[in-house]
């Protein structure tokens, strides 16, 4: 049995992302794998003050808070499932306040300043959505830009990403079409 963790970095509830998350959740239940869900505005978290002790220490020296405790979480699963509207062709602030307060989670490094992958070979999945319409998103690095920096932060912890949904356009068109769900559902089938 696998465990999963889903990572909702929108605010909104009720919005795109959590819809997609919400579909792939299904898909996880079908196949009886553990599945936890945690919404990353809904947490307390202080800002990384780049002190850079983590780097030698392992851990963040920060009074303990939700970034500790889903750093935690983020260790003992064997796949994430990232989800991140497009804010500024990025992910979300609060998402990349959970990363950056987890530096040493997702990789550590050799004393030559090589990085070590901290979680290699573990599992993921990226989900992304934007206002702007299929191909501007694309072209103009819109969530094109939010895939690339949740990647990042996914390569250095030595994940293989299985799967990515984007779904671009939705001031225009909200809704999420059949395909693009059941796309969703059957990545929760694989993970
Ligand atoms: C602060 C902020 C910044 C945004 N920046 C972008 C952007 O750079 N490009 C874009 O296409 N959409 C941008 N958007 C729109 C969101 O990506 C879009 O509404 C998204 O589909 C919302 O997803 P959700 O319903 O899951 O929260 C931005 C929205 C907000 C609130």
């Amino acid at each position: 049995m696998s465990k999963v963790l889903i990572l909702n970095g929108s605010p909104r509830k009720s919005g795109t992302i959590s819809t997609l998350l919400k579909k792939i959740t299904e898909g996880v239940r079908e196949k009886n794998n553990e599945i936890e869900w945690v919404d990353i505005y809904s947490l307390q978290m202080e800002p990384c003050i780049a002190c850079m002790k983590c780097r030698p220490d392992g851990e963040c020296v920060l009074p303990k808070d939700d970034a500790h405790i889903i750093g935690k979480k983020i260790k003992e699963v064997d796949a994430l499932v990232i989800g991140t509207p497009t804010y500024w062709g990025n992910m979300t602030s609060q998402l990349k306040v959970l990363f950056e307060r987890n530096v040493p989670v997702f990789m550590g490094e050799k004393p030559n300043g090589m990085p070590i992958a901290k979680q290699k070979g573990k599992r993921a999945v990226i989900v992304v959505s934007c206002t702007t319409p299929w191909p501007f998103n694309f072209i103009a690095s819109e969530s094109r830009g939010a895939v690339r920096a949740v990647k990042e932060v996914l390569h250095y912890g030595g994940y293989k990403v299985i799967g990515k949904i984007v779904k671009p356009g939705t001031k225009k068109n909200p809704n999420i079409s059949k395909k693009i769900l059941s796309k969703a559902k059957k990545m929760g089938n694989n993970l």
